[in-house]
């Protein structure tokens, strides 16, 4: 059988010709990023980790976990025949290995009733992580980390909104922004689901890279600690301008369903930041070999970001509206902030900006 080589990180993969089994090259920041916060929270714990991969596939992010992060033992599952069998040859010497043949749910269940919980839940599936958040929240340790993706990018960019419904019970938006409103309906679906378990989340790191959408959770006991009020919706105004707003908020008058009078709805959604900054520095720190400058320069960007702030406008979907062309995104930040606004880049478009300014004072940008 054919062997193709591929090099990612620390490691040397060896694959065989497969249709199933092949080597995702945009997926590889999710690995790295994996890796990084894998070092900064064994070092919190002053212990390595104990992990459970749900979807291992050729096992490459296992691999790198295995050799680049103070991992103690991890169990490593996928519900494909082939992956199985890779899985199991490649992993065979590693004695902090038990690999499982399993569906996710089965085997999320089979170890809720066995009580084991793991410091590190990996969930990487294709399309939504929705079925599987709900056993999910069986198997992770108080303060444990929840690693998701999800790549269902017609879905959470409002292109199918029905299925947008059914995945995360919320309403997706089409448009230049629908990156940003998908990665917060996926918080806050998550959000949503952990809170009926008696827990909630805080997101460490959140972010858009261009492919798929990936959210690590620190996860909590009970519900106290949940800040309701970061979950609402954002409204699009008839003008084009975003609001964020408060479940309960009763909507804006409309008498007429004319887009120049029709309020759109998205959500509901998570409001609150998309990051920890203390742990975005961490990760920085931890990231010492030259492999990592790339995701050095996503946690950089997503450290620069007023991630707290959830409207996002894209430059360029302005400036066609207008018919003129695109200012630098450097030029509106600064115009933003001396008019009194806060206002910051947008770590997965360079051509957008983060603000609290009203949409007309975005528009006086093209003024004079
Ligand atoms: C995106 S790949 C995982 C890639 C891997 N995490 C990596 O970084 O290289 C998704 C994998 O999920 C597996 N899968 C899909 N549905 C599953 C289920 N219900 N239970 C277990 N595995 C499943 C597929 O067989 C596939 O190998």
């Amino acid at each position: 059988m054919a062997i193709q080589i591929y090099r990612e990180g620390a490691v040397e993969f060896h694959l065989p010709a497969s249709e199933h089994l092949f080597y995702n090259p945009r997926a590889r920041l999710g690995r790295d990023l994996g890796v990084l916060a894998m070092r900064v929270e064994a070092t919190r714990l002053e212990r390595p980790l104990e992990v459970l991969e749900l979807m291992a596939a050729a096992g490459l992010r296992t691999r790198r976990y295995l050799t680049e992060a103070p991992v103690a033992h991890m169990l490593v599952n996928d519900a494909n025949d082939e992956a199985y069998r890779l899985l199991q040859h490649e992993l065979k010497d590693d004695p902090r290995v038990e690999v499982r043949h399993e569906l996710a749910q089965r085997l999320l269940c089979q170890l809720y009733l066995e009580d084991r919980r793991f410091d590190w839940v990996d969930l990487d599936p294709f399309g939504t992580p929705a079925p599987f958040v709900p056993y999910v929240t069986g198997v992770i340790r108080w303060e444990g980390l929840f690693y998701v993706t999800a790549t269902d990018a017609p879905v959470l960019c409002g292109a199918q909104r029905g299925e947008a419904l059914k995945s995360y019970d919320a309403v997706s938006a089409l448009g230049r922004e629908c990156h940003e409103f998908g990665l917060r309906i996926l918080i806050g679906f998550l959000m949503r689901r952990f809170v009926q378990a008696n827990m909630y989340g805080v997101p460490l790191f959140s972010l858009f890279d261009g492919y798929c959408w990936r959210v690590l959770l620190r996860v909590f006991k009970g519900t106290r600690g949940f800040p309701t009020e970061n979950l609402g919706f954002i409204a699009q105004m008839p003008d084009g301008e975003y609001r964020a707003t408060l479940a309960g908020v009763p909507a804006p008058l409309n008498t007429e369903l004319k887009p120049s009078n029709t309020v759109r709805w998205i959500g509901p959604l998570w409001l609150g930041a998309l990051h920890d900054h203390g742990f975005l520095s961490e990760m920085f720190r931890s990231a010492k070999e030259d492999y990592f400058a790339y995701a050095k320069r996503v946690i950089a960007r997503m450290h620069r970001e007023l991630d707290e702030i959830p409207i996002v406008y894209n430059l360029s979907g302005l400036a066609d509206r207008l018919e003129k062309s695109v200012p630098s995104t450097r030029q509106a930040i600064q115009f933003l902030r001396e008019r009194g606004y806060r206002a910051s880049g947008v770590h997965h478009a360079g051509n957008a900006v983060r603000t609290d300014a009203p949409l007309a004072v975005l528009f006086q940008l093209w003024e004079g």
